[in-house]
């Protein structure tokens, strides 16, 4: 069974990979799917997102990248595709995906399957990382090190990004 693992991942972090890892551990594909969300502008574009999950993943062959903007629903509809795997780190973001899946569900019947975060990447998100990246901060081990890497660089030629 394929899967869709879709997120921005602006950018990637140690979290999203260790999902895509027991993803793949789970199924026999898995098209990590960044989406594009005009009203958001990131610090990474699409192409060096796509570019850094392609990094990130380079160890998992069953793992591909893909992005897409519009309904997530129609990108699975289009590749005969019937389920999602997400991660939920808390509470909180039972709440968000709750209603996502279930209208998801209501359109066409996609699934989701969550995966519970592991506890050691249960405060990670990419938000706090570029927080913490643009002050200064040690974001070695929460974020790939590619990563890592590509956020010092960007914020080197863009103290503002
Ligand atoms: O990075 P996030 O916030 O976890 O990603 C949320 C995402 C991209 C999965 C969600 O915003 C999404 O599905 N966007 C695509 C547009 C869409 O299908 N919206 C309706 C969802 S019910």
């Amino acid at each position: 069974m394929r899967v869709v693992c879709p997120g921005s991942f602006d950018p990637v972090t140690m979290g999203h990979l260790d999902v895509f890892e027991r993803a793949a551990r789970q199924f026999e594909h898995v098209i990590v799917l960044v989406t594009h969300n005009p009203n958001k502008q990131g610090m990474f574009t699409i192409e060096q997102r796509l570019e850094l999950i392609t990094q990130a993943t380079s160890h998992l062959n069953n793992v591909s990248c893909d992005s897409w903007s519009g309904l997530l629903v129609d990108y699975t509809t289009k590749h005969d595709i019937t389920a999602l795997v997400k991660g939920l780190r808390s509470g909180l973001d039972y709440e968000y995906e709750l209603p996502m899946a279930q209208m998801n569900h209501r359109m066409t019947g996609l699934d989701t399957f969550f995966l519970l975060t592991d506890p050691k990447y249960g405060y990670i998100s990419s938000t706090l990382c570029k927080e913490v990246a643009r002050y200064g901060g040690d974001v070695s081990g929460i974020l790939p090190p590619v990563v890592v890497d590509a956020i010092h660089q960007k914020l080197a030629d863009n103290p503002n990004a």
